[in-house]
């Protein structure tokens, strides 16, 4: 009878040390979730409390529980395609594991060799210049020049027929280190009236965004879409797109978007700006309102 009750009072101790245990962990993860937004950085002031809640706390998130956020299974010429629809109109949606991890390493093999240089933000017309709104590093990785490069175009176009991805800026890659972000902006370009930009003139504005990952933070560095709720976390391997103009080619106002600052890690991802003259979805859609994302999931 003794030894039994030893017993018992032993495991008693065992599950009160436990809970204490977990107890201070969950007390830690609150006191760190709490100390982020605390944290300083050069270019902090363009974020405001409520954006840097949405990027650090992902319970903040809501769009797992709309009805229609789903995930899609479709096959492209016998190529699986997964999708997942944060939003449907405008469209902002996940492709999983849609580049093959020799394609991830050889891009970044590549970034490494490469010199990335201080990014500056353009102006409304077009013009760079350096401001703390993005503190990144980068270059221009033309596909004609770079196979790696040429290879996530292909993939894109092949998986992603709706949209013709030669029309399109220099792929543009991005590396984040702790402190680095980009503050919440829009990518379509308000050129002015009568402003004469050749590459404007020749492929219109920028249509839609197309944004690779390559590697991910250990700590922040999400994509912030304020409008929908919702930040993109992202994995190596995955890239997500939005439209950045509507039916009828004006500026979507609801795509407004953030990189979160990274605190930990290095963030390293790529983006596709399609342009808009040419693309057939205009020949289709030209309604003053946002796209839909079935255009996205249809078979051509
Ligand atoms: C940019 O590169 C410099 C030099 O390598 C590095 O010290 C800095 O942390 C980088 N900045 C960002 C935001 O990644
Ligand atoms: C397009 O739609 C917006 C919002 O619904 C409206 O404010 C605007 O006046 C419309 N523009 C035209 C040209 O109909």
């Amino acid at each position: 009878m003794r030894t039994l009750l030893s017993f018992f009072f032993s495991q008693l101790v065992v599950i009160i040390l436990i809970n204490f245990y977990y107890y201070g962990k969950f007390n830690f993860t609150i006191k760190s979730m709490w100390r982020k937004n605390e944290i300083t950085f050069s270019g902090d002031e363009y974020w405001d409390e409520w954006e840097r809640d949405m990027c650090d706390n992902p319970d903040k998130d809501e769009t797992w529980r709309y009805w229609d956020s789903l995930c899609f299974r479709k096959f492209q010429n016998f190529e699986e395609v997964r999708i997942e629809v944060l939003s449907w109109s405008p469209p902002l949606v996940i492709y999983r594991n849609f580049f093959t991890k020799k394609q991830v390493e050889s891009y970044l093999q590549l970034l490494k060799i490469q010199s990335l240089e201080e990014q500056e933000v353009v102006d409304e017309k077009g013009k760079p210049f350096i401001s703390k709104v993005r503190v990144a590093n980068g270059t221009v990785t033309p596909f004609d020049q770079y196979p790696e490069a040429e290879s996530l175009l292909n993939t894109a176009s092949r998986l992603i027929p709706a949209i013709d991805f030669s029309i399109s800026e220099d792929i543009s890659a991005l590396s984040y280190n702790p402190g680095g972000h980009y503050a919440v902006h829009y990518d379509y370009l308000e050129y002015e009236e009568g402003s004469d930009d050749e590459f404007m003139n020749e492929f219109g504005n920028r249509m839609a965004t197309f944004i690779m990952v390559f590697k991910k933070a250990t700590s922040g560095g999400g994509t912030l879409f304020p409008s929908f709720g919702t930040v993109v976390r992202a994995d190596a391997g995955d890239a997500f797109l939005w439209f950045d103009s509507k039916e009828n080619g004006e500026m979507d106002m609801n795509v407004e978007h953030g990189g979160c600052p990274v605190y930990d890690g290095q963030k390293v991802i790529s983006t596709i700006w399609v342009r808009s003259y040419g693309q057939r979805l205009f020949q289709e859609h030209n309604r003053n309102r946002s796209f839909d994302a079935d255009v996205l999931l249809r078979s051509y």
